[in-house]
């Protein structure tokens, strides 16, 4: 395998809650970087995966033509489906004896996408993540409690490892099981979590049916991500916890979670580990790569990995690349959603978020919702199911779904169906990601 050429300065001793050099590097020398690093990935990937020997002759380039970091462009794409017609080891570009780690995530439909790790991968990941956490404010000497599902998401290992590197007393609890959590929380004293927004959610609810003030807990910090998730569920994060919560983004193809990272001193988009993964935004309808500041498909392309190396994978998440500020990387504003989680309704584009964002103007609500797409009919119907803080009568509930019905039509410019429920009516993820669109249109 082709030697890995270090950044200089990056075996400069510095403290475990210092920042690394290329952190605060500047920009020509984190491109000079990239490119000498996105050149061995080409060739790394064109020498040992045959899915891309195969895809750059069909598209007649050749790591070689890669001159300069916009050249990228001339490459191809990788999307899921590529990962899944290898699968399971098929876009390993190492030995397996080599693999020390596999992780999946199961999606929709059919096989898993298997990702692998070589021993320095899993190296490049723990520092990475361990980067996170400083960037949102957790310290060596906190005690994290990690509610992440541990297994084969990626969620759970790959916090762990980070926040272990950095030196913290790791609290491996996995999802789930939230009476126990309730219990540790409140004997272990941990100083930060991290887990999904959602079942954050989910425990500050059971915390105030135990009658325990969630503002009371040890907890300052919480790393959350794995989903989407919007400002204003963050004011109520913050504002019912007494925490700072700060966003980390990732997924299985690139690495995991610790691909980028919102600093908690500024809370102004995620900073991307650009030493690592190479980002670029594009038109997901005609593939044109797009100038920084324009909206778009989020695509990566790895510069380091060994066991995975990645060419331009199309992620699906939609956002913008952002100049960076308390870091001199380039920020991803915060993800709105995914191409695929895109409602298209009688012709208006919606995400859940953008409802999330009205749910949690309304008192008497709860963002536990769900977006429901039916036809009953010749149309596609939109019913928003969402919970009500409290069992509310039957008028009040009227009252607040109609209010909710209004605020959509006047915002979005679409005419849903509103349906409150009552507190806990709507199925919970117990690790994972909420399921925030349930699609029940017939299939054409
Ligand atoms: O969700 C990795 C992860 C674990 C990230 C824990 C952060 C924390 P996957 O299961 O492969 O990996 O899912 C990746 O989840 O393409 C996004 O659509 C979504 N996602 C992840 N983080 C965020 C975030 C992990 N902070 C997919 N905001 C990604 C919005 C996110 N969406």
């Amino acid at each position: 395998m082709t030697e890995l050429v270090d950044f200089p300065t990056s075996s400069v001793p510095r403290s475990p809650d210092g920042l690394e050099p290329i952190e605060v590097a500047s920009r020509d020398e984190i491109s000079a970087l990239q490119l000498t690093r996105l050149k061995w990935s080409l060739r790394h990937a064109y020498d040992n995966v045959p899915h891309y020997r195969a895809a750059f002759d069909e598209r007649g380039v050749h790591p070689e033509d890669l001159k300069d970091l916009s050249d990228l462009s001339l490459f191809p794409f990788t999307s899921k489906a590529d990962l899944r017609n290898n699968y399971p080891f098929g876009m390993f570009a190492v030995p397996q004896s080599d693999v020390v780690r596999v992780h999946a995530s199961s999606g929709t439909t059919g096989r898993p996408t298997v990702v692998g790790y070589t021993a320095e991968d899993i190296n490049t990941w723990a520092n990475l993540v361990a980067r996170c956490l400083r960037a949102g404010g957790v310290r060596s000497t906190d005690k994290i409690h990690i509610a992440y599902g541990y297994g084969l998401f990626t969620g759970g290992l790959g916090a762990h490892y980070g926040a272990e590197r950095l030196g913290c007393t790791v609290i491996p609890v996995s999802g789930g099981m939230t009476e126990r959590q309730l219990q540790l929380i409140n004997d272990f004293r941990p100083d930060a979590i991290m887990v999904t927004p959602s079942y954050m959610l989910t425990l500050v609810d059971a915390m105030e049916r135990a009658g325990i003030d969630p503002r009371s807990t040890s907890l300052r910090t919480g790393v959350f991500g794995a989903e989407p998730w919007t400002e204003e569920m963050r004011a109520e994060l913050e504002h019912k916890v007494g925490i700072e919560a700060v966003d980390i983004y990732g997924l299985s193809e690139i690495i995991g979670p610790g691909v980028a990272q919102e600093c908690v001193e500024t809370k102004d988009g995620l900073h991307v580990w650009e030493d690592h993964f190479y980002p670029e935004i594009i038109d997901p309808e005609t593939g044109e790569v797009l100038p920084d500041g324009s909206e778009g498909e989020l695509v990566f392309t790895s510069l380091t990995k060994q066991a995975l190396p990645i060419v331009r994978y199309r992620t699906r998440d939609l956002t913008t690349l952002l100049p960076g500020t308390a870091r001199s990387m380039r920020r991803i504003r915060k993800i709105t959603g995914r191409c695929d989680d895109m409602i298209i309704l009688r012709g208006v584009n919606l995400f859940p978020t953008q409802i999330e964002e009205l749910i949690l103007g309304i008192d008497t609500l709860a963002p536990q919702y769900q977006c429901v797409l039916d036809r009953p009919g010749r149309l596609d119907q939109l019913t928003v199911r969402v919970e009500s803080r409290q069992s509310l009568s039957p008028q009040s509930r009227a009252d607040a779904a109609q209010m909710l019905a209004g605020r959509i039509k006047n915002r979005i410019g679409v005419s849903v169906v509103v349906d409150v429920v009552d507190p806990d009516v709507i199925e919970r993820s117990p690790v994972g990601k909420a399921r925030r669109l349930v699609d029940l249109r017939p299939k054409q």
